[in-house]
């Protein structure tokens, strides 16, 4: 539905320039500026795309404002108190909730994917034993491409299909290959009775030597996790997938580039930099001078898990999670760690500061999420691969989404210019 959006130029005050405007189901409308440059000369200016919408979707709703975030109409809410990872993962890339037929199905496809070509395996070994899983999975996930010739015609709708399956599947295997590797124990092979988030428990810590099995407040708390975790609309690591998937590039490459954009301490990189912070202020008595560094402008430090560039109220996710983060406190975790006791007294004494209230800073997702995960013994630099695994479906249904739509072009920002006017070239033995 389209309406008219007059704009007035400054310098033309009298000339105005229609503009149509298009009205989404819920939220903002949007004025469509696509033929401002061609019809008008002039062009938007929005860093950080601060108002920017860029693209129509139908997968995920967020009202920052209300603290609301809806997957294909359902609120995050029930999703998170009635629903399985994998029921949300279908709903995510197919549209609907599935019948108990079609779970079973989905259910069997996924797990029926998540081993790994042999030759992958010794990819793992070329990295160093200590580097970073996030690099182990930027490298590995891309190279999937090198394996799946078979499915790799984007334009055939059922390769995409196909190529969902696969990453949503090979993720967390390899994920849990690439904890694996940084702690020099053997790769442990999926087990097809567990669930998603019971095999990656499995994969990630049983042994040839000792079975292991997982705890159900452990698979209860990920699964909690990866579901609040699945999407999250035009994010920067979802921008990144679209902006390369726009390309036509292949989908392994385009998830490659999300895992990579999410890396960052900004975005998904903020849970693993949450523990970090914690251990730095080290003890209760020393909030106060971090509290203090984080109002301080000329201070690059900031309070790692609190703030969110579209939650200016609560981000709902927060809190679905501090009921699930006291649970696991209390019944997986060691009570005595003084880092627990140090992030609740911080998120109290920062839910109370007046500049965190007035700059509407509360907890975010992750502030949670990192608690969370390290009372599941899992190690800090795994937590954003965690979080890339929940986010591997937002990721291919946004790529899915877009390789279907008749109208995808290839993206290509504009810039304003702000170097220096052209000029001549000045030989060497002429420059001073
Ligand atoms: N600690 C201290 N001050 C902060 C923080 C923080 N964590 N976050 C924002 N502020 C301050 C800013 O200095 C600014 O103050 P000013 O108005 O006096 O200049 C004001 O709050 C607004 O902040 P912006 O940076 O303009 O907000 P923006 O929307 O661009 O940034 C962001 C959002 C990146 C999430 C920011 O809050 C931040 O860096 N938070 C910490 C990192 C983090 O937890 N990221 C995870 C986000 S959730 C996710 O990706 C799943």
């Amino acid at each position: 539905m389209t309406a008219k959006y007059q704009l007035i130029q400054k310098d033309r005050e009298q000339e105005g320039i229609d503009l149509d405007v298009i009205q989404p189901v819920v939220g903002p409308p949007a004025v469509d500026v696509t033929r401002l440059y061609r019809d008008q000369g002039l062009l938007t200016y929005d860093p950080g795309f601060m108002s920017t919408a860029s693209c129509q979707s139908s997968i995920t709703y967020i009202d920052g404002e209300a603290g609301v975030l809806e997957y294909r109409g359902y609120p995050i809410e029930q999703l998170a108190k009635e629903a399985d990872y994998l029921e949300v993962v279908f709903l995510l890339l197919y549209g609907e909730l599935p019948n108990r037929t079609q779970l079973h199905e989905f259910d069997d496809i996924i797990t029926h994917h998540t081993m790994l070509n042999e030759r992958l395996k010794e990819f793992f070994g070329g990295f160093h034993y200590d580097a970073h899983p996030m690099a182990i999975m930027v490298g590995v996930v891309g190279s999937l491409s090198a394996f799946y010739h078979d499915s790799l015609d984007i334009n055939s709708p059922r390769h995409r299909e196909i190529s969902a399956h696969r990453l949503i599947a090979k993720i967390p295997t390899i994920a849990a290959a690439s904890y694996k590797h940084n702690v020099g124990e053997p790769i442990v092979y999926p087990d097809n009775e567990l669930s998603y988030c019971g095999n990656l428990l499995h994969m990630m810590f049983a042994t040839p030597c000792e079975p292991y099995h997982p705890n159900p407040i452990a698979v209860e708390a990920m699964n909690l996790l990866f579901i609040l975790h699945a999407d999250h609309e035009q994010n920067a690591s979802t921008s990144t997938v679209r902006l390369a998937g726009s390309s036509l590039a292949n989908p392994f490459a385009c998830i490659a580039a999300g895992i990579a954009s999410l890396w960052g301490p900004a975005h998904g990189g903020a849970n693993e930099a949450v523990l970090e912070m914690l251990t730095e202020i080290g003890d209760v008595s020393n909030i106060d001078k971090y509290i203090a560094k984080a109002k301080d402008k000329n201070d690059p430090f900031r309070l790692m898990g609190f703030g969110h560039r579209v939650y200016k109220n609560y981000d709902p996710r927060a809190n679905i999670l501090r009921e699930m983060c006291k649970k696991v406190l209390t019944e997986l975790a060691d009570n005595n760690n003084p880092l627990f006791e140090l992030a609740l007294k911080l998120e109290e004494i920062a839910l109370e500061d007046e500049y965190f209230v007035k700059r509407k800073l509360y907890p975010n997702v992750d502030f949670y999420s990192g608690i969370i995960y390290r009372a599941l013994n899992i190690p800090n630099n795994m937590f954003t691969v965690m979080f890339a695994i929940a986010r591997t479906v937002g990721w291919v249904s946004h790529w899915m989404e877009m390789m279907s739509d008749p109208l995808q072009r290839i993206g290509r920002p504009r810039q304003v210019y702000t170097g220096p006017p052209r000029r001549d070239f000045v030989s060497l033995n002429r420059r001073s």
